[in-house]
């Protein structure tokens, strides 16, 4: 798993990996070294690693070059990224086509890139949510793998949409991962 931030899709996606699961954590990674989920992966056992981006500053090769080499350390068969916040360009994406999933706040194809929840909350759409999909070269796009939606409602704030939204990621990204390890890649629809 790739992560920059709190890492809270990580615990969430850890979390499902037990039982009869056909998967399970073999690392996590962050661009940043103070990511907060560095700590709560360690304190559930996960290996953890960091290829901090600011020394490879204007060489992105460089760093995806550093990257791979790290995970190759760790031999994943899947690569999640919760809440990794550095695009990746063709180079880094082509060798792991069809094994590389990202969750975005947004009911993609809408709202790619930033501030997703302002820009739906500005457009007075009805309705705004989370997609997982594969990740393909381009931005936020590749086969959309599932979705959560929730009512915008009136007076919300990006920040207490967030806040609706972000208990939903944490349903819909393990539902989806789950399926994907055994190999089901028909969509997940929530609603919450
Ligand atoms: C999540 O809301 C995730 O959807 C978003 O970052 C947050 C990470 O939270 N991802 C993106 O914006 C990707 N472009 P987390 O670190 O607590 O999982």
């Amino acid at each position: 798993m790739l992560i920059s931030g709190s890492g809270s899709n990580m615990v969430a996606l850890a979390q499902s990996m037990t039982g009869d699961h056909p998967a399970r954590p073999c690392v996590v990674i962050a661009n940043n070294p103070d990511a907060k989920g560095l700590e709560r992966a360690a304190a559930m056992g996960i290996p953890t690693a960091c290829v901090d981006h600011r020394p490879f500053a204007g060489d992105r090769a460089a760093f995806e070059a550093a990257l791979q080499q790290t995970l190759a350390d760790h031999s994943p068969d899947i690569l999640c990224l919760a809440g990794f916040m550095r695009i990746l360009t063709e180079g880094f994406v082509t060798p792991w086509a069809g094994r590389m999933l990202n969750i975005h706040p947004s009911l993609l194809p809408k709202y790619k890139g930033l501030n997703t929840h302002a820009r739906a909350i500005e457009a007075g759409d009805p309705e705004a949510g989370c997609t997982v999909h594969e990740v393909t070269a381009a931005l936020d796009d590749g086969p959309i793998l599932g979705q959560a939606r929730v009512a915008i409602e009136p007076g919300d704030t990006p920040d207490t949409l967030a806040a609706r939204i972000l208990p939903m990621e944490h349903q819909l990204y393990p539902t989806v991962l789950r399926r994907y390890a055994a190999g089901n890649r028909s969509p997940v629809m929530l609603n919450g």
